[in-house]
């Protein structure tokens, strides 16, 4: 996470005095749609736990603001719920299940609702190390240790307005998206469900059936190399996204922006590059996107704002973040997202290229 974020720290700007820049804008075409901003959120499959119906308040945020969302497989509100309550732009992401059959009914329920883009994330092969997990006791089934009861006591407005709401209303959250049979509480260790979601096993050939399945936008999540991007052009994908999973897969993995320009080069106008892990700043955006990317996703940073207020709080940090994002581009002398180019960079960016 440190070194996503270091990678964008790195590269420092140069303003550009003297441009008539008061007709500028951060609007972009993402697939053929406007968007707001070139900026999408990013499936968190924690979202719900940081606010009642987090996933909704984080829907109903992007929607206002003009931008995409992307629903989690892992997240704790049905995709049919969101769809159905909130209007704007809806991706899917999915995590393959070992059973294949029970990764197609979930494409299908997702096709059903409407969802625009197919997200399938390839980064996960078994899950991250994260020893913060073992430490705090957070694992299923839930095994609270002490140092983590101590933590929801400390905090009894996430108590009484998260969990408590919960289970005022709705009893304990469930993962809503996940196949019938496998949909118990998150609390609750559901028999064979580690094992079931343990897709070791996912290659190429399931690219393909789930680009016969699909006919929406289909992207990977997770590609860092060329020779995975130019093979995912192959199988007639639509996009990929240049993702290390914010830093918390695999241990030393290369920050994005330094794999981000070889294969934005690579790919060229062939797919649509998006780029995420370690966006916090509008100017991240405008880094990226000199770099090749046409978006960005946003992980922890619009999680941050909704686990402090909800859908205002999701609202804040989108604004925020396209705040200074219009600033980046004002103080740069660009008036559209397609002028942004490495030509506004200080440094030299290839010097952390292989
Ligand atoms: C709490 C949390 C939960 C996440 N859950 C998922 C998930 O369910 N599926 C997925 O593909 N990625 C998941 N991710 C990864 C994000 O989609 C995204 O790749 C990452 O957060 C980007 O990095 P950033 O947090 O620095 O913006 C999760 C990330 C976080 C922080």
């Amino acid at each position: 996470m440190a070194g996503n974020r270091s990678a964008f720290q790195d590269v420092k700007l140069r303003h550009r005095a003297l441009v008539d820049v008061s007709g500028r804008s951060t609007k972009t075409m993402l697939f053929g749609k406007p968007s707001a901003l070139p900026m999408v959120i990013a499936p968190t499959g924690a979202a719900g736990l940081c606010w009642y119906r987090g996933e909704m308040a984080l829907a109903k945020a992007a929607a206002a603001a003009g931008i995409p969302l992307t629903l989690s497989t892992a997240s704790m509100t049905a995709m049919e719920t969101i769809a159905d309550h909130v209007g704007g732009r809806l991706w899917f992401q999915l995590y393959v299940w070992k059973r294949r059959d029970l990764s197609y009914q979930i494409i299908e329920r997702a096709k059903a609702a409407g969802y625009e883009a197919l997200i399938v994330t390839v980064d996960s092969a078994v899950p991250g190390n994260r020893e913060y997990n073992s430490r705090n006791g957070f694992a299923l089934p839930f095994n609270p240790s002490p140092r983590f009861l101590m933590d929801v006591a400390r905090h009894p407005s996430w108590t009484l307005g998260v969990m408590g709401r919960y289970l005022t209303t709705i009893g304990m959250p469930k993962h809503e998206n996940y196949p019938a049979e496998f949909r118990s509480a998150i609390t609750a260790g559901a028999a064979g469900r580690r094992d079931e979601m343990q897709v070791d096993s996912l290659n190429w050939d399931d690219i393909a059936r789930f680009r016969d399945m699909w006919p929406g936008i289909l992207m990977l999540k997770g590609v860092n190399r060329i020779d995975d991007a130019l093979k995912a052009l192959t199988y007639g994908v639509d996009g990929i996204i240049v993702s290390n999973h914010g830093g918390r897969n695999m241990d030393s993995a290369a920050a994005t922006l330094d794999v981000l320009p070889e294969i934005a080069g690579a790919v060229g106008d062939k797919c649509t590059v998006i780029l995420d892990s370690g966006i916090r700043r509008g100017s991240d955006i405008v880094k990226a996107m000199a770099l090749g990317a046409k978006a960005v996703l946003t992980g922890r940073a619009t999680l941050y704002g909704t686990a402090v207020g909800g859908q205002d709080g999701a609202a804040k940090a989108i604004d925020i973040i396209k705040t200074e994002m219009d600033k980046t581009m004002a103080y740069t002398g660009c008036n559209t997202v397609d002028e942004i180019s490495t030509d506004i960079f200080f440094n030299d960016w290839r010097s952390n290229q292989k």
